[in-house]
């Protein structure tokens, strides 16, 4: 199990067609020997199916796309933090825009999270959002416009406001949350925007798992860091 470094890449796998079965740990071993070449930290987030076999064959951070607020015991079909934690991951997703939770919720799987030693990165569609979330104490909030989404523009663009107030919202709340930005997010002049906006790295799907070529969009991605 690999922790995350700032800047940190974090490729969202989702639940496309070319993550399916094997073709999940292809994407994940170009993450790795990308990160590898550029020194920069570049997290992948597969499905569950493929959460356990990734996060033993890679030597990058693996976080899981969701966790549920649920202990270990007898539930069906539910993953708890603790069987992520078990699987080899160093953390998960948590309330993507695609997998909303209640905040009652997220505040439970930050708690569960954090007694298992799993890292949490919480995904806020608004400053107000991650302002909630930033009480919950998460390791990285990641604002996502849910508009721009699946498209070609970035948020670094076509919202760099958003970016910069969560940002400086967040940080007033504690200082130690990494804020994330992500939304359409495809190019190194992206992620350098990001960063020059005050984010600590960017989330990402589309940009790389849809790509014609993976290795170079993630080579394009780590170009200016
Ligand atoms: O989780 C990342 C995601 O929601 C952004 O997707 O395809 O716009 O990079 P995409």
């Amino acid at each position: 199990m690999t922790e995350p470094s700032r800047p940190v890449i974090v490729v969202n796998f989702k639940v496309y067609r070319e993550v399916e079965g094997t073709k999940a740990l292809d994407i994940a071993r170009i993450c790795g020997s990308v990160s590898k070449g550029s020194g920069i930290s570049i997290a992948a987030c597969p499905p569950m199916t493929e959460l356990g076999n990734i996060a033993r064959s890679v030597d990058i951070p693996v976080f899981s796309q969701n966790a549920d607020p649920c202990l270990p015991g007898s539930s069906t079909g539910w993953s708890t933090p603790s069987m992520i934690k078990a699987a080899g991951a160093a953390g998960t997703l948590i309330n993507h825009a695609e997998h909303r939770q209640t905040i009652r919720n997220i505040s439970q799987v930050i708690e569960l999270s954090r007694g298992c030693g799993l890292k949490t990165i919480v995904c806020a569609d608004s400053v107000g959002a991650a302002v909630r979330i930033a009480r919950f104490a998460p390791d990285m909030i990641a604002v996502e416009p849910p508009e721009l989404i699946g498209g070609d523009v970035s948020v670094t663009d076509a919202d760099p406001a958003i970016v910069e107030n969560t940002v400086s919202a967040v940080k007033k709340v504690n200082k130690g949350i990494s804020v994330l930005c992500g939304a359409g997010v495809k190019t190194g002049k992206d992620v350098k925007k990001a960063l020059e906006l005050g984010a600590g790295g960017v989330l990402l799907a589309s940009g790389v798992v849809k790509a014609k070529d993976p290795r170079e969009a993630l080579l394009d991605l780590v170009r200016y860091l």
